[in-house]
């Protein structure tokens, strides 16, 4: 028997003393051990018995090895660090494979075989394993976080659409359903349309009426109602096709706020513009809106009034929807509610805006929208829609709060 002796010294001063001795039946021990910067680290004692049946026997007793150490596999950690001692770059089996080089060529086909089928179980089993924690894991967090159906559930807060845009959109699909568009013209206006194309020319005293606030010298302003929008859309259709337009928006007046007025507030102007138009086609179409709003039992009337841009103006009615015309202090002990302003367009503010008279006649309205919801919600002070207190919207939530 020989026994040989080596020292190496590798390029990261390890030293490493490798003892090793051949029989006859070529089996080798070797002995390994290593010190790092002097202090020994790992000591690595290998036995392999390579050739016959003693290197089948290593492969088995490494098999045997892991079979028992995996069936104490529990916790994922254990799983992780048998993986490492088996499959990693060190360990037993990938050691094993190393080995192959010193293995006797006739002898290599049945370690190669062998070995991959230890790799192949300890593969398997711990895929399987890792699967059977994973569902434990799962299963065991599943059961601890049981819901109790029986608690009360968290409130949710669902909100309310703005009681005025709601009253706008109810109006915009009336009035789309009689064919009409649905039109938005600006907030900051010009003279030249809120007043001078409405027939409202400068020094004229209809315009105190309307005073607004001014932008730049006295050509810009704060829309002070929506017909300027008639205007716009009759300059944009050239005087060659009928018009049915609602133009819903928001407009601003110097007024001081009470209970009844805003500086700033909703309107919804109409227009029809066609050929053959009358007061009479004014009258069915108000008749529609107001019973589509306040209920079919409401009767309307029309009271002669004077706007400059209509002629004849009235100022619409409807019968009171509160007391049925008795008398109450909704409709002041009238019977009667204003809630809109209309007229047939003038044929002055039709020529200046590009309609023939001879040949176009129309008809225009302008509901103030608070007015509207108020009437039909119930609210007594106009002022609410714009003190942003969200207990206003409560009886409109979709759902109210626990
Ligand atoms: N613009 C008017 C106002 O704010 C309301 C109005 C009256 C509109 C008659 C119209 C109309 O279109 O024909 O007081």
């Amino acid at each position: 028997m020989v026994i040989t002796y080596e020292f190496t010294l590798e390029p990261d001063n390890n030293k490493v003393i490798t003892y090793s001795y051949v029989t006859r039946d070529k089996c080798i021990v070797i002995y390994e051990s290593r010190w790092y910067h002097g202090k020994k680290f790992a000591l690595e004692f290998i036995v392999f018995l390579l050739g016959g049946i003693k290197m089948i026997e290593k492969v088995n007793e490494i098999k045997k090895e892991f079979e028992k150490t995996s069936s104490m596999i529990t916790d994922m950690k254990t799983l992780n660090d048998i993986r490492i001692e088996y499959l990693g770059k060190q360990g037993k089996v990938t050691e094993l494979s190393k080995l192959m080089k010193d293995v006797p060529n006739e002898d290599k086909k049945e370690f190669g075989m062998l070995v991959n089928d230890v790799r192949t179980i300890v593969t398997n089993t711990l895929d399987s394993k890792k699967e059977e924690i994973e569902t434990k894991e799962l299963n065991e967090k599943l059961s601890k976080e049981k819901i109790d159906i029986t608690l009360p559930a968290t409130s949710v807060k669902c909100g309310a659409p703005n009681i005025l845009e709601k009253v706008v959109e109810d109006m915009e699909s009336l009035f789309m359903s009689m064919g009409y568009d649905v039109i938005e013209g600006p907030e900051i206006e010009e003279d030249l349309y809120n007043f001078e194309l409405l027939n409202l020319p400068k020094g004229h005293p209809a315009r105190d009426s309307q005073d607004t606030f001014y932008l730049e010298g006295d050509k810009i302003l704060l829309r002070s109602h929506t017909s300027p929008v008639q205007a716009r859309v009759m300059l944009e259709g050239k005087g060659q096709k009928p018009i049915r337009m609602v133009c819903p928006g928001k407009t601003y007046r110097r007024d001081d706020d009470d209970a009844t007025h805003s500086h700033q507030f909703m309107q919804i102007e109409g227009l029809l513009i066609d050929e053959n138009v009358t007061l009479a086609d004014l009258k069915g179409t108000f008749d529609v809106a107001a019973k589509h709003l306040f209920g079919e039992d409401c009767v309307t009337r029309f009271r002669p009034s004077y706007y400059p841009f209509t002629e004849p103006s009235v100022e619409t009615d409807i019968s009171c929807f509160s007391c049925k015309g008795k008398g109450c202090p909704i409709c002041k002990n009238t019977g009667w509610i204003t809630i809109s302003g209309a007229g047939v367009v003038n044929p002055k503010v039709l020529q200046m805006c590009g309609y023939d008279p001879k040949k176009w006649h129309g008809f225009a309205f302008g509901f103030g929208l608070e007015r509207v919801a108020m009437l039909k919600y119930g609210i007594n002070d106009l002022r609410a829609f714009y003190l942003t207190d969200l207990r206003q919207n409560k009886p409109f939530d979709r759902k109210e709060d626990k």
